[in-house]
């Protein structure tokens, strides 16, 4: 079973979560004494395997939390609970360690029922999909992100292509973009491309396909972002098989450190087969209540296939402060946790029209900011390279 790991603890605090864990779990529990702030010691820690880390509280809160940021960027499947000094604060740090994607957040002064619970839900979580999630990150190490909303005209393209240019910012070369609206995708004219070969090519292709023979079927985009564009005509979509699109988005994780896959309305068979593939889902609701409503039974329908490994981001479009309370109601009581809003903008359909992506054309603009958020939730704030200071509370 993978352990779990203690990092960056003091004495009292592992001593009680020792006792307070469920006795199945006690067998699992490690201390990891060297401190994941140097210089390869998260990596190693990281090469010991764990389901879950625990974090503090034997380090300063933004500490923990870059820690944590850095295991969610590098390895997703990981759990991290994350051991404030305090909880109170108008709830910032509980929010940025939320943030960094944790699965818990405790503070050195939790009490036994809480670390007990807390530490049961999160193992749970990483034990449930083990299979896929060992399978994932030893095929890869990509960000695979998937573009999903139940209604038509939600915004799917106009997020997938500006995240994927916004990714590939930081990741020139390395990001891809696939559009798996077979009959109908625009992906190739929201980037202003003129794709010579689609997906089409690369099924149609004769033999095993492998990646070097991927790679001569993408366009290549002036942000440094590859694209694999749908056919040009609805008949050849139909050629398109879901066996088809596994080895395609597998062959491409191996590769890419992000892959960003833009998705026809509802739940297509295709779809479908990329979420096992994928790290993170962004759900996408349009400004109306019946959108929102759709969007929770989505969810509920992945909760019920145990489809739960992958990040969910839940993501309003056209969204604006006359109607975003009420929305925000909607959502919350239907269980959504509504983590970004993109508002309405002129701009958005002028860029698209043109073929030049508003992130492109206009970073500063409101819709430009909120989808770098995104980009950061995804991409990490500043990569992989970020450094970490050795810092030890007092
Ligand atoms: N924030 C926004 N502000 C203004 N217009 C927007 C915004 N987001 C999307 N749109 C417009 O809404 C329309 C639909 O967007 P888009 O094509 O991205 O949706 P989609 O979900 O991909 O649609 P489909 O289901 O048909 O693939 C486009 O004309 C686009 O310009
Ligand atoms: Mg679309």
């Amino acid at each position: 079973m993978r352990p779990i790991l203690l990092a960056g603890t003091t004495d009292a605090f592992a001593r009680r979560l020792y006792g307070a864990v469920d006795e199945a779990l006690r067998d699992r529990v490690r201390l990891w004494s060297a401190p994941p702030t140097e210089s390869g010691g998260l990596e190693s820690m990281l090469q010991a395997n764990p389901a879950l880390v625990v974090i503090g509280p034997g380090l300063v809160d933004s500490v923990a939390i870059k820690i944590a940021e850095r295991i969610d960027a590098e390895r997703p499947e990981v759990g991290v609970i994350i051991v404030l000094q305090a909880l109170q604060g108008g709830g910032t740090t509980v929010e940025g360690a939320m943030a960094a994607g944790v699965r818990g957040v405790l503070s050195k002064d939790s009490d036994g029922d809480t670390i007990r619970s807390t530490v049961a839900r999160a193992v749970q979580a990483a034990d449930r999909h083990l299979p896929g999630a060992e399978q994932t990150a030893a095929v890869s190490r990509a960000r695979v992100t998937t573009i999903l909303s139940p209604k038509g005209g939600a915004g799917k393209t106009v997020l997938s292509t500006n995240l994927a240019v916004g990714l590939a910012s930081r990741s020139p070369r390395g990001v891809v973009i696939v559009d798996l609206d077979l009959q109908f995708g625009d992906v190739g004219y929201a980037l202003g491309l003129k794709p010579r070969h689609t997906i089409y090519d690369a099924v149609a292709s004769s033999g095993e396909l492998d990646i070097t023979t991927l790679k001569m079927f993408l366009t290549h985009h002036k942000s440094d972002l590859y694209a694999l564009c749908a056919p040009d005509e609805p008949a050849r979509g139909e050629v398109v098989t879901v066996d088809a699109v596994e080895r395609i988005i597998g062959l491409l994780a191996a590769d890419f450190d992000h892959v960003v896959i833009d998705t026809v309305a509802g739940l297509s068979e295709h779809s479908l087969a990329t979420i096992d593939h994928s790290t993170d889902i962004v759900f996408l609701a349009d400004m109306d209540i019946p959108s929102v409503r759709h969007l929770a039974k989505v969810v509920a329908a992945f909760d019920a296939l145990e489809m739960t490994r992958q990040r969910r981001h839940f993501v309003l479009n056209r969204a604006d402060a006359r109607v975003g309370l009420s929305m925000i109601d909607v959502a919350i009581s239907a269980g959504l946790d509504i983590e970004l809003q993109i508002p309405t903008s002129k701009q958005v359909p002028v860029t698209l029209n043109e073929g030049n992506p508003i992130i492109l054309s206009n970073p500063k603009s409101p819709v430009s900011r909120a989808i770098w958020e995104l980009v950061e939730k995804i991409g990490g704030k500043s990569g992989r390279e970020q450094p970490m200071t050795l810092k030890r509370s007092a």
